[in-house]
C-alpha cells in the first residue's frame, strides 16, 4: 500500500527573542500570570523586513538537505499560512521558486492553528491519489503582524516561526496513517481579526474569547484523535507521542488528560516557542526529532484546532 513517508523535517525561528518580561512595559502583564496561565517563557519574533517567505524558505532548504533530495524532484508545495506575504500571489509560489523548485504546482492552505493538519491532509490525498509523489509541506507564520500589542490577553501568547516537511510516496507499513479534518463555521466569531482583504483593506489584528477556545481546544481535539485511532484501529495506548498544536500548556496538558496519555509522552515546545499557529506541529516534530526522542517507527498523533474553528488530526508512523 502506497503511503505518504516522512523522509526529513527543517525548521527556523527568527533570532529576535521576546522573554515574558519585555511585556512588562507594554502591557499590564508580569511573568508569573503568563508562565502560570501559559506556560510560555518566550518566543521568537521576526525583524522588520523578514516575511513569512523567508521562514518558509530556510524551513523548506532543511526539509529538502535533510530528506537529501534535488529540490526539482518536489511536485508539490502547500504552505499552511494565515499570515501571507501579500494578497497575491501566495506566498508558496515565492517559496516554490526560492527553492528552486520548477514543475508541479505550489498553493497556501489558511486554516490557522489547524493550517499544518489541513496541509497534511491535502498533501496525503495529492500522494494517495497518485498526483504527486514528494510533497513539501510548510508552516510558516509572522503572527507578530497581526497581534494588538495593546491587548494582554492575546498579545502574549504568539511568537513568529516556520517548519517543513517533506512527504514522499512510498510502499510499506510507515508514514501518513490517518488524516482527518472538520470545521464548525458558526464559531467564526471567536477567534479572528477585526478585518481584511474585502472587508476593510486591512489586514486586521487578532481578538480572541480565550476562554471559549479553551474549552472547544480540550474538547475538539482529543476527539480528533479518538476518531483517527478508532478509524485505524488502534488503541489510545498504542501512541508513542501526542504533537498537539502548541498554544498553552494547559490545553497540552487537558488534551493528554482526557486521552489518559501521561506527560512524558507529550511533546512540548510551547515555553520556547509560544503559538506560532500553523508552524506549531511540524516545529516541535522538528525538535523531537532531531533530539532523538521521536523514531523510526513511532506511533505520533497530532491534533490542533484553529480559528474557524478548524480542527483535525494526523495520525503519522515515523
Ligand atoms: N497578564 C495578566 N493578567 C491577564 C492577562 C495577562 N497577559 N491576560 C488576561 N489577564 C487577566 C484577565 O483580564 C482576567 O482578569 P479579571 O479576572 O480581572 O477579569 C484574569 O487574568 C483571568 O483571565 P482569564 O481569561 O480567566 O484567564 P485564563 O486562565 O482563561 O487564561 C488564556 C487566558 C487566554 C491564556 C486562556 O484562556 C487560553 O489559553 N485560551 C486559549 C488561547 C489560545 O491558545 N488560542 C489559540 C488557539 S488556536
Amino acid at each position: 500500500m502506497i503511503r505518504s513517508v516522512v523522509l526529513g523535517t527543517g525548521a527556523y525561528l527568527p533570532a529576535r527573542i521576546m522573554t515574558n518580561a519585555d511585556f512588562e512595559g507594554l502591557v499590564d502583564t508580569n511573568q508569573q500570570w503568563i508562565v502560570e496561565r501559559t506556560g510560555i517563557e518566550r518566543r521568537h519574533i521576526a525583524a522588520d523586513g523578514e516575511l513569512t517567505s523567508d521562514l518558509a524558505v530556510k524551513a523548506g532548504q532543511e526539509a529538502i538537505a535533510e530528506a537529501d533530495i534535488a529540490p526539482d524532484s518536489i511536485d508539490l508545495v502547500i504552505l499552511a499560512t494565515t499570515t501571507p506575504d501579500d494578497t497575491m500571489p501566495s506566498t508558496a509560489t515565492k517559496v516554490q521558486h526560492r527553492l528552486g523548485i520548477t514543475k508541479g504546482a505550489a498553493f497556501d492552505i489558511n486554516a490557522a492553528c489547524s493550517g499544518f493538519v489541513y496541509a497534511m491532509s491535502v498533501a496525503n490525498s495529492f500522494i494517495l491519489s497518485g498526483q504527486a509523489k514528494r510533497v513539501l509541506v510548510i508552516g510558516a507564520e509572522t503572527y507578530s503582524r497581526i497581534l494588538d500589542w495593546t491587548d494582554r490577553t492575546t498579545c502574549i501568547l504568539f511568537g513568529d516561526g516556520a517548519a517543513a516537511i517533506v512527504l514522499e510516496a512510498q510502499e510499506g507499513d510507515r508514514g501518513v496513517l490517518f488524516s482527518g479534518i472538520h470545521s464548525d463555521g458558526q464559531y467564526t466569531g471567536l477567534l479572528a481579526t477585526n478585518g481584511g482583504i474585502s472587508s476593510t483593506m486591512t489586514a486586521g489584528k487578532m481578538f480572541m474569547a480565550g476562554k471559549e477556545i479553551f474549552r472547544h481546544a480540550v474538547s475538539k481535539m482529543p476527539a480528533a484523535v479518538e476518531e483517527g485511532m478508532a478509524a485505524i484501529g488502534l488503541p489510545l495506548s498504542a501512541i508513542d507521542w501526542l504533537v498537539p498544536h502548541q498554544a498553552n500548556m494547559r490545553i497540552l496538558r487537558g488534551v493528554a488528560q482526557k486521552l489518559h496519555i501521561g506527560e512524558e509522552k507529550v511533546i512540548a515546545t510551547v515555553a520556547h516557542h509560544a503559538n506560532t499557529s500553523a508552524a506549531s506541529i511540524p516545529l516541535a516534530l522538528h525538535v523531537a526529532s532531531r533530539d532523538g526522542r521521536i523514531k523510526a517507527g513511532h506511533l505520533i498523533a497530532c491534533p490542533a484546532l484553529g480559528a474557524g474553528l478548524t480542527w483535525g488530526c494526523t495520525i503519522v508512523r515515523w
